[in-house]
C-alpha cells in the first residue's frame, strides 16, 4: 500500500497561475501536511513569498545561494521531501527539467529529489501545443516524473483551450495519493 504523503515541497515557477499556489498551500496544510514552498524569481512577480510562509508556516526557500541558509537548501528539501509538487509548472521550466537545468533553486532540486516529482503545466494552449513543450512533456514522464493536466478550460489571455493547470483541490488530491 502506497505510504501517506506527510512532507511536501511546493515548487511555484511564473505562471499566472502562481496566483492559485497560496490555496494548494492551504489545501495540503489543512490534511496535515507539511509543506516547504520554492519559489523562483519568476514566481515572485505573481505571488508573495509571505502569503506562502504564512499559509505554510514556514519560510520559503528562493535562492541557491542564500546566506541566511547555512545548509544546501536543494539537497535538505530533496532529502526532506515526500513529494516535490511543482505547480504552477511554466514552459521554460518543463523545458529546464527535461535537459535536467540545475541553474536554479527549484531545478537544483528536482534533479537531486529522491521523492517523487509530480508537475502541474500551466501556459497558454499555443504554448502547450508547442512541438517542443509536447516533447519535454514526455521526456519528463520519461524520467519517471508525474505530468498533472493541464485542463482545457479558460486561460489567461480570456480564450478557451488546453493550458489550465488543474484545480488547486484536483492538486491537493493527487498530492496526498502520490507517494
Ligand atoms: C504576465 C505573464 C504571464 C505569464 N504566464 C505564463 C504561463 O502561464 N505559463 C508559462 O509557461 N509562462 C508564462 N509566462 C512566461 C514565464 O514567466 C517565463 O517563461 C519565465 O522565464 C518563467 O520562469 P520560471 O519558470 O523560472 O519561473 C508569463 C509571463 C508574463 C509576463
Amino acid at each position: 500500500m502506497a505510504r501517506p504523503v506527510r512532507r511536501v515541497v511546493l515548487g511555484v515557477t511564473g505562471s499566472i497561475a502562481a496566483v492559485k499556489a497560496p490555496l494548494i498551500v492551504r489545501g495540503l496544510v489543512k490534511k496535515g501536511v507539511e509543506v516547504r514552498c520554492v519559489l523562483t524569481p519568476n514566481g515572485e512577480r505573481f505571488t508573495t513569498p509571505t502569503a506562502l510562509a504564512a499559509l505554510s508556516r514556514a519560510p520559503v526557500a528562493r535562492r541557491s545561494a542564500d546566506p541566511s541558509l547555512w545548509e544546501m537548501a536543494h539537497l535538505s528539501l530533496a532529502s526532506w521531501a515526500d513529494l516535490i509538487l511543482v505547480a504552477p509548472a511554466t514552459a521554460d521550466f518543463l523545458a529546464r527539467l527535461a535537459h535536467g537545468r540545475a541553474e536554479g533553486l527549484l531545478d537544483a532540486l528536482v534533479l537531486s529529489a529522491r521523492s517523487p516529482v509530480a508537475v502541474c503545466p500551466a501556459m497558454d494552449a499555443e504554448m502547450w501545443a508547442h512541438p517542443a513543450t509536447r516533447a519535454n512533456a514526455r521526456t519528463i514522464a520519461g524520467y519517471g516524473y508525474r505530468v498533472w493536466g493541464p485542463a482545457k478550460g479558460e486561460l489567461a489571455s480570456g480564450r478557451v483551450g488546453t493550458g489550465r493547470m488543474l484545480e488547486p483541490d484536483e492538486i491537493v488530491r493527487r498530492a496526498l495519493k502520490a507517494a
